[in-house]
């Protein structure tokens, strides 16, 4: 079915860090929508039709769903647990919640809600850490597939320096990997991604076996972390006394690469840099939880400048919110402290289009371009009383986006379309 969704689109088609024609915007504009896909992005005038059916979103703007391209799924009842930072608040909070979702009602339940949350903050696709548990897997992507969400994730390998409830083996962890692989990458919007957890719950023989995934699955996305916190670099390294430093061990097994997500990557060293720039690997940063947990500031400029892709994502349950609105607020803060700037622009772009480049996905999501699958966003900058008395103020698009950015959350999400399909 054809359908006309009305309001004031924007859309990106360039890194406004680096081309002055980075987006298009149509004040008075639709998105024609047809079988999940977008069919055109224009000006309303030019797109109706008689008898074409119409959803009216004015005065609010349609943007691409937001992409949030690393969270935790098993760790919803894990945001917002106090006092601790990244090693102790794993041992302490993160790991007891995890070894829950060995119950599969409990993983299908948190599933559920898991996903209705992303889509009432506006999140449409994520890149989503689960638990070591095939359970949590097959109940993320099963409510996933329901919603056809485009989703990519993957059961936790970990083997050490945990409780045993979330402990797998080297065989175990390969094959629970590559049964889930085998039957949810690819399946409709479903996307497998091989989860390492880190270097610290790795022995170098899991490594070797998630470096052997790798090899057998190129098209599979990698997910891990990298240089969070100073205690866990530390560890890490005291761990594999070889490695020449903490990307070496991810490197020394052949995972890196345009297709690994790099979670945090915030204390690096410049070998580390220029490794990541040349293979392509992908950095993300983290805001909400790298305040949180009291990591440390990420050097978006600096590895910009190394020629590095980065990505934004709020890290549920380090992270502090759901929003994708919040953590440019907070990157913008984290931003300032290093003496950056995160423009409107680069911002919604970063937590759109960025985002799915960083995934090597922008020519599926992320834009309103036509061809693409219809993922919307359609956001409010006037949701809360102190937004519109802001707003009162605020005479360009920059400023609108910019209220939205720092004073926007789930209240400024006034829908949110799946594949064509409004999900709120
Ligand atoms: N490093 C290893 N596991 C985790 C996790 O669950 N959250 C964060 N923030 N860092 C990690
Ligand atoms: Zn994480």
């Amino acid at each position: 079915m054809r359908q006309l969704i009305r309001g004031r689109t924007l859309s990106f088609h360039a890194d406004p860090a680096l081309s002055e024609d980075a987006f298009t915007y149509h004040e008075n504009g639709a998105v024609l929508v047809e079988d999940g896909k977008i069919v055109a992005t224009g000006d309303y005038a030019d797109l109706r039709a008689d008898g074409l059916p119409e959803i009216d979103h004015r005065p609010n703007l349609i943007l691409p769903g937001f992409i949030d391209p690393h969270l935790h799924f098993p760790q919803v009842q894990v945001i917002a647990s106090w006092g601790a930072q990244l090693l102790d608040w794993l041992n302490t909070y993160t790991f007891p919640s995890e070894a829950q979702f060995s119950d599969e009602g409990h993983a299908t339940r948190m599933a559920d809600a898991f996903l209705k949350l992303l889509l009432s903050h506006g999140t449409t696709s994520a890149v989503a850490f689960c638990s070591s548990h095939p359970q949590s897997v097959e109940a993320l992507f099963q409510a996933s597939e329901a919603r056809n969400m485009a989703m990519i994730a993957g059961k936790v390998m970990m083997d050490r320096n945990a409780p045993e409830a979330v402990l797998d083996t080297p065989q175990r962890g390969y094959d629970d990997s590559k049964r889930l692989l085998e039957k949810w990458h690819g399946r409709g919007r479903q996307r497998y991604a091989i989860t390492p957890r880190f270097a610290i719950t790795s022995t170098p023989e899991q490594m070797e076996a998630t470096g052997t995934l790798v090899r057998e699955h190129p098209d599979c996305h990698i997910q891990t972390h990298l240089s969070e916190n100073l205690a866990e670099i530390e560890f890490t390294l005291s761990l594999y006394p070889k490695a020449r430093d903490y990307l070496n061990i991810y490197e020394s097994y052949g995972l890196l690469g345009p297709k690994i997500l790099l979670g945090h990557s915030i204390h690096l060293r410049e070998r580390e840099i220029a490794r990541m720039a040349e293979t392509g690997s992908r950095a993300i940063f983290c805001p909400t939880s790298n305040l949180f947990l009291g990591s440390g500031l990420f050097d978006e400029a600096g590895l910009r400048a190394a020629g590095i892709t980065s990505g934004i994502a709020t890290d549920i349950g380090g992270g502090s919110s759901y929003s994708m609105l919040q953590t440019l607020n907070e990157g913008y803060k984290i931003l300032q402290l290093r003496g950056q700037k995160l423009h409107p622009f680069a911002a919604f772009h970063w937590a759109t289009r960025g985002n799915a480049v960083a995934l090597g996905m922008e020519d599926r999501i992320g834009t309103l371009t036509p061809g693409t699958d219809a993922d919307l966003v359609i956001l409010d900058s006037r949701a809360t009383p102190a937004m519109a008395l802001r707003m009162e103020k605020a005479q360009t698009l920059a400023e609108e986006l910019f209220v939205l950015q720092i004073m926007g959350d789930d209240r400024s999400v006034a829908q949110t379309y799946v594949a064509g399909r409004p999900m709120l």
